[in-house]
């Protein structure tokens, strides 16, 4: 008699094969099916003999292990000298913690080898987590790769949309059509990084942001990660993701893959990117009930050009916008004067700044304003006088040269003194200026991570900086951090659990940075995604836009500003002044609200946020480009209920922008009162955009009048 382990939760069941002595499977897992039985689930899947194929047919497995005959990639592989690489662990026992979690542990006995997966299936969101522990008493084993599960998806979900990079344009979809063969996506950046996230969807052919079935996969890891699809020769394919192991690197004892975390939908990708967002809100990013402060950053305005007159003079500026957090970025620190030097030497440079940064502090505080600084923990310049003082502190390959990065070396924080060191440096700091949030950056590839005995500790790298992390967050509770690597190449569920925020991307260029917000916001809800207001010609791109569409493209986010406040125009500063009241006023709806991704043509990008009990909403609309058309397109809402009437008007820009009339915008009154439509009338058929310029960004206010 088969025996089943069950998850059904938030409309999602995920059946699985857990029979004493078994290999344990996944029999069904996806959008739940009304009424179905894990019994039937199991016999509708009964395999099909091939002739001249094995007797019994193999089936997939959690693992997938090499033992069992399985003819595509395993999800573990593993050996002992050159004995035990055939592993076939069986089921044992399952323990069921409560509703939402069990762990299936197996056991193969010639190996001596446990394996413990573990899954949870979160009420609120559906999102099932999952992870694989394993555990030898004939050590040394040699690791070489462990899953987080092999996952066996719906045939239907042919589409691939896969998120790659690089800095300044993080978050740039592909898609491509799932193929026999495999599709493989390696990561060996020594962090989440710019060209890899380790993310995918799914989709079927017809799959849109609205309808469809659809999934996702993230895995929660800052380090290096593999994640593959492989599609066997029966049409099959099976999803792995796991931790991508240098040779060498895991001698069992005990080993945890990262973290996967799994979500599905029958109604499309927008309905999955919200599911993911509930989840990581409710069970991934730290609590805090405070409305998330408007940031000024100090970096594009300044770089490593500090003096205490100017920094106090943008205090002053950007106070009087509404900021209400003052980041100092790179610079204020050691010999910190460009990127050469400095790295590593963690006390106020006094040459800058003689009396410390109390002043500016006090100044910061005086305006209502919380402090923030940058670090850049985990790296050093060898011109520093911790490198001078500790040349042997470093990550490296005996007998190679170190390849140069941003004149920086990477620390090796598997040492304890190197950990002690940098807690005791920012501790001191902290406790000193009582600094409220810590931009923490981290700016190169890792390609040489070799520790002070030769090994390999990419895997004990990423997990030293998790727990310098919590122990500072120990150590100060009410301090919030930020993730930042030069730009975004550490944006995943793994640092979030320990950060408050990330940073999207260096590039502020507002077209672009539609793009990069719209890729993001498939995995990360916008309460996280620090989204700037740049200076008029964007340092990365060149392009120029005026302050209104600058300001607006950053409301759609965790929002600030990072530009030279004393340079713009006073008509300028009010524009964004109250851009920043507008979002202020919209924060919780921006910030709490569920996010939808409306689909246009490419000239376009409008998302919206939209109160829970659909009793509000906040719509974007960017015009980037020309319309090939004489009128722009329509645009057709989404989220609102259909029985509701909505009082739509034009928040943004704060002039008429229509440059012709008669638009929607005279028509509907969009700048009085606005006017009463139905949910369903805004959903279905939509407005006919008013003719604007290129780069502008509108703003709709949705008020249910019913
Ligand atoms: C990285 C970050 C920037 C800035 C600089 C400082 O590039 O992404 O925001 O902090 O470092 O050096």
């Amino acid at each position: 008699m088969a025996e089943f382990s069950i998850l059904r939760e938030a409309g999602v069941l995920v059946v699985l094969g857990t029979a004493n002595g078994s290999r344990p499977s996944v029999v069904f897992a996806g959008p739940d099916i009304a009424g179905a039985s894990a019994e039937e689930l199991e016999k509708l899947q009964a395999p099909q003999h091939i002739p001249g194929g094995p007797v019994q047919p193999i089936a997939h497995s959690l693992s997938n292990a090499i033992g069992t005959g399985w003819p595509s990639a395993p999800g573990l592989v593993i050996h002992q000298e050159e004995t035990c690489w055939a592993v076939d662990p069986r089921v044992t026992n399952v323990e069921q913690a409560d509703e939402t979690s069990l762990t299936v542990n197996c056991f193969d006995p010639i190996a001596k080898l446990r394996t413990a997966h573990h899954f949870s299936l979160c009420p609120e969101s559906g999102v099932l987590s999952t992870f694989t522990e394993i555990e030898s008493d004939r050590s040394p084993f040699q690791l070489e790769w462990c899953a987080a599960l092999c996952l066996p998806f719906d045939d239907r979900l042919t589409r691939i949309r896969s998120f790659s990079g690089k800095w300044a344009s993080e978050f740039q979809i592909e898609e491509i059509e799932r193929f026999r063969g495999s599709f493989l996506r390696e990561n060996r950046a020594g962090r989440t990084s710019h060209s890899d996230f380790p993310g995918l969807f799914l989709g079927s052919d017809t799959t849109d942001e609205q309808s469809g079935l659809a999934a996702a996969v993230h895995l929660g890891w800052s380090g290096n990660n593999r994640l593959r699809i492989d599609t066997g020769q029966d049409g099959s394919s099976i999803l792995q993701a796991g931790e991508l192991l240098l040779p060498g690197e895991i001698s069992l004892g005990r080993y945890r893959t990262p973290e996967l975390h799994v979500c599905w939908s029958c109604e499309g990708y927008g309905d999955v990117s919200r599911r993911l967002h509930r989840y990581a809100r409710t069970k991934i990013v730290p609590q805090n009930a405070k409305p998330r402060s408007v940031h000024y950053n100090t970096w594009e305005a300044v770089y490593f050009d500090h003096s205490e007159t100017r920094i106090l003079e943008l205090v002053d500026k950007a106070a009087e916008v509404g900021a209400q957090r003052f980041v100092l970025d790179d610079g204020w620190f050691g010999s910190r004067r460009n990127d050469k030097a400095g790295l590593g030497e963690w006390w106020v440079s006094r040459e800058i700044y003689p009396g410390g940064l109390h002043e500016i502090v006090e100044r910061v505080r005086n305006a209502g304003m919380e402090f923030g600084l940058w670090f850049e923990p985990e790296m050093v310049n060898p011109d520093s006088d911790l490198y001078r003082a500790h040349p042997e502190w470093v990550l490296g390959v005996e007998g190679l040269d170190q390849i140069a990065s941003r004149n920086q070396l990477v620390l090796d924080l598997t040492r304890p003194e190197v950990r002690d060191y940098l807690f005791a440096k920012i501790d001191a700091l902290i406790s000193e200026y009582d600094i409220d949030y810590i931009k923490w950056d981290m700016n190169r590839d890792i390609q040489h991570p070799g520790d002070a005995d030769g090994k390999p500790a990419a895997h004990r790298q990423t997990h030293a900086v998790y727990s310098l992390i919590d122990r500072l967050r120990k150590a100060h509770p009410d301090t919030e951090i930020e993730s930042c690597s030069s730009g975004g190449a550490r944006a995943d569920y793994g640092i979030l659990r320990r950060t408050d925020r990330i940073w999207t991307s260096d590039n502020n260029d507002a077209r672009h940075r539609h793009q990069i917000m719209y890729g993001a916001s498939h995995f990360f809800p916008l309460s996280v995604l620090g989204n700037h207001v740049g200076p008029k010609k964007c340092h990365i791109t060149g392009r120029q836009f005026s302050m209104e569409f600058r300001a607006a493209s950053a409301i759609f986010g965790h929002m600030g500003m990072e530009l030279d406040l004393a340079y713009e125009s006073e008509e300028d500063r009010t524009t964004l002044a109250s851009a920043i009241a507008l979002h202020k006023q919209h924060r919780e709806l921006i910030h709490s609200g569920e996010l939808y991704r409306l689909q246009t043509q490419d000239c376009l990008a409008a998302m919206g946020c939209v109160a829970k009990d659909k009793s509000a909403a906040l719509f974007s609309c960017a015009l980037l480009d020309m319309h090939s058309t004489t009128t722009p397109p329509r645009l057709r809402f989404s989220g609102l209920d259909p029985s509701k009437r909505y009082r739509t008007r034009l928040v943004w820009p704060e002039r008429n922008v229509s440059i012709s009339s008669p638009s929607i915008i005279d028509e509907a009154n969009l700048y009085g009162d606005g006017t009463g439509f139905s949910g369903g009338a805004l959903m279905e058929h939509g407005i006919q955009l008013p003719l604007i310029m290129p780069d502008t960004c509108l703003i709709f206010h949705l008020r249910a009048e019913n």
